[in-house]
This record gives C-alpha cells, sequence and structure tokens, in this order.
C-alpha cells in the first residue's frame, strides 16, 4: 500500500461533489493501492450538509479512506493537497450559457488559487469543473505564480465522453472501439468535438458516417448536451461530470493507452496556432504523472474554423475577467 494523498474537492456537499466523494474513497479515481484523505471544502451555510457527507463517509467505512477533513476554510482544504478539484460554484438554469456565470463564480477562483499556491503540494494537480472551467482556471492559475502553470486544467472529458458516446451509437460499435477523438477549445457550445481523426474499430471514423451527420448532427448533439441534460433533469449533470473529473485525473496520474490520447483543457503553447493566455482543450497523452499536447495532426479548413471560433470566444472571457488576471 502506498502512503495516503490528499485529494482537495470544493463544493464537496454539492451534486458533483457528493458523487466524487464516495467515488474517490471507493478508489475509482487513483486505484485499489491508493489511500486518500479527502480534503472537503463548503461555504459556510453547507457546512451542515457538509458534516452529513463527512458521517457518510465514515459509515461507509472504505478500506481506503484515511481521513475526511470538512472545512469552510480554503486553507486548510488545500493544504499539502496532491489533487485539487475546484467544483465548488453555481450551475447554469435553463436558457443561460456558461459564459453567463463568469461575473458570479469567477470571484471564487482568486482566492482558491492564492490559497493554492501558499498551503498547496507544489506539484498539486488542478482540475477545474466550475463553469466557465476553462477561464476560472485561468484565473486560479494567475493567482498561483508559485505553482507549475501546467498543473492549471479544466474539463472537457465529460464533452470527450459525450462525444464517444454519440459516436458508438450511430456507428453501432461499443464505446471502447473508439479512440482518438478530440474536443477543441472551451467547454460551452462553441468547443468543436472534432472526429477527423478517430478510429472505431481501426477503421477511420470519417468512413462511417456521412459528413452531414457529422456537421450537423453529431457537432450540435456535443455542444448541446448540458443544456439537453439541464432540460430533462432540471439540473445539470452531475454523475456524469463526477465520472469525467474522475477519469480526467485517473488519465493524468496513470497515463493514457498506447495509440490513443484524451481532451483536456490545459495552457495553450501555440500548438496549432493557439497563443498563450487561456486554457484550451486539444488531445493529450499522458504518461509519468505528466501530459503533452498531441502534436501534428492535420488541420481541415473546416477544423480551423471551428477551432477558430471557440478560441475568440476564450479571448473574449479573458478579456472580461481581465481585472481578475
Ligand atoms: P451544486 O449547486 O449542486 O453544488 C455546488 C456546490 O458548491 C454547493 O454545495 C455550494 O455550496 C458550493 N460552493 C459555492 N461556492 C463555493 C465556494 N466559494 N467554495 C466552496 N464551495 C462552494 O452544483 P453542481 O451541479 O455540483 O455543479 C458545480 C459546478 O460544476 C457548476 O458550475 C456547474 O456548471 C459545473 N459543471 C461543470 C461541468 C464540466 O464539464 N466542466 C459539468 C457539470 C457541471
Ligand atoms: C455540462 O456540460 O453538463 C455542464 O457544463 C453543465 C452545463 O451547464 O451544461
Amino acid at each position: 500500500m502506498n502512503q495516503p494523498v490528499r485529494v482537495a474537492i470544493t463544493g464537496a456537499a454539492g451534486q458533483i461533489g457528493y458523487q466524487l466523494c464516495f467515488r474517490i474513497a471507493a478508489g475509482d479515481m487513483l486505484g485499489a493501492h491508493q489511500p486518500v484523505i479527502l480534503q472537503l471544502l463548503e461555504i459556510q451555510p453547507a457546512m451542515d450538509m457538509l458534516k452529513g457527507v463527512a458521517m457518510e463517509l465514515q459509515d461507509a467505512a472504505f478500506p481506503l479512506l484515511h481521513d475526511v477533513i470538512a472545512t469552510d476554510e480554503p486553507d486548510r482544504a488545500f493544504a499539502g493537497a496532491d489533487y485539487a478539484l475546484l467544483v465548488g460554484a453555481k450551475p447554469r438554469g435553463p436558457g443561460m450559457e456558461r459564459a453567463d456565470l463568469l461575473a458570479e463564480n469567477g470571484k471564487i477562483f482568486g482566492p482558491q488559487g492564492r490559497s493554492l499556491n501558499r498551503f498547496a503540494s507544489r506539484d498539486v494537480k488542478v482540475l477545474v469543473v466550475g463553469n466557465p472551467a476553462n477561464t476560472n482556471a485561468l484565473i486560479a492559475q494567475a493567482a498561483a505564480p508559485d505553482l507549475n502553470p501546467r498543473n492549471f486544467t479544466a474539463m472537457t472529458r465529460l464533452d470527450h465522453n459525450r462525444a464517444i458516446a454519440q459516436l458508438a451509437d450511430k456507428t453501432e460499435y461499443h464505446s471502447t472501439s473508439i479512440s482518438r477523438m478530440v474536443i477543441w477549445g472551451n467547454h460551452s457550445a462553441t468547443q468543436y468535438p472534432d472526429i477527423s481523426h478517430c478510429e472505431v474499430a481501426g477503421q477511420p471514423a470519417t468512413s462511417l458516417v456521412e459528413r452531414e451527420w457529422f456537421k450537423d448532427e453529431f457537432i450540435p448533439k456535443v455542444q448541446q448536451r448540458g443544456a439537453e441534460i439541464i432540460k430533462a433533469r432540471g439540473a445539470s449533470s452531475a454523475a456524469s461530470a463526477a465520472s469525467a473529473a474522475i477519469d480526467h485525473i485517473r488519465s493524468w496520474a496513470y497515463d493514457t493507452p498506447d495509440n490513443d490520447w484524451v481532451s483536456m483543457a490545459v495552457p495553450a503553447d501555440g500548438s496549432y496556432g493557439i497563443d498563450p493566455g487561456v486554457i484550451f482543450a486539444f488531445p493529450c497523452v499522458c504518461s509519468g504523472g505528466d501530459y503533452e499536447i498531441v502534436q501534428g495532426l492535420d488541420i481541415d479548413n473546416f477544423s480551423r474554423q471551428k477551432i477558430s471560433e471557440t478560441e475568440s470566444e476564450l479571448r473574449s472571457e479573458r478579456d472580461a475577467v481581465s481585472p481578475l488576471l
């Protein structure tokens, strides 16, 4: 058995947080040989509920769970954190875009970035889930100048998983037959789910589906899936979001499979013409606890246009929060 690692979860009493706590304590994120200490952060009004979550965690007697800290103090929640899942933020309601949350939720991520900067492990891996996730990650990163900026990431794994599921459904193959899916850009309605490089049971996906289906059905379906869930459930996605967060960290910590990659929103570094200054989803391979953006993929004119659109939106979001950067 390894030494326990510290996993901070913000918004831990919320819909996604409630799922995350139990799945991480059960070993779904870091495996059956990695004990964990959960460091759960909530705001004061939700502390009773968070205490209830901590009691349930205790009652589950998880073999891998070494301790639970339930607090409304960010500095305690992030102390020594090896992983920080920044979920705590308001979800959108029907008719809203995720960017509508920027003014309210953006204020959360500067103070949390400052606290991470002072108290977290120097190697902390940060995943921002709270929307608008890419720009919130940028705000947290800017507030943490002493941490590795590469370690601030945002979640587009839910979109990646949704895209795989839609293609699996269309081609009547199981999702495990699908590799090399890409989500480019923002976790928003401008994201570009791209099957140009995708393989389905070893065949190019583009040879199995019509171009019209890709452009007119698949892309809007994946872009709008969050809104579709909100309409159906009356609340935003939670279990699938928690599952994707677990997938994101597990890939980052424990490698991606050979000949495949995952979509992670990471600091742009000039790859594919996206200049630094935004947190942008790219295809990434992970190995040894680090990630690299996959290089050298051919980008056709249609894809270039879609990538530019989502980049423009991220640059506008960045401009809107410039006082926080
Ligand atoms: P929720 O309202 O059920 O839970 C959010 C929790 O965060 C609440 O318990 C609230 O008290 C807490 N919180 C608010 N401010 C906080 C702060 N400053 N510090 C700590 N905790 C705080 O919402 P949810 O459904 O769990 O969603 C959380 C966020 O995740 C939303 O912004 C939602 O839009 C986003 N989300 C992102 C994705 C993605 O793919 N990136 C997917 C689903 C949801
Ligand atoms: C999602 O994609 O399900 C989340 O970002 C929630 C939302 O607002 O769509």
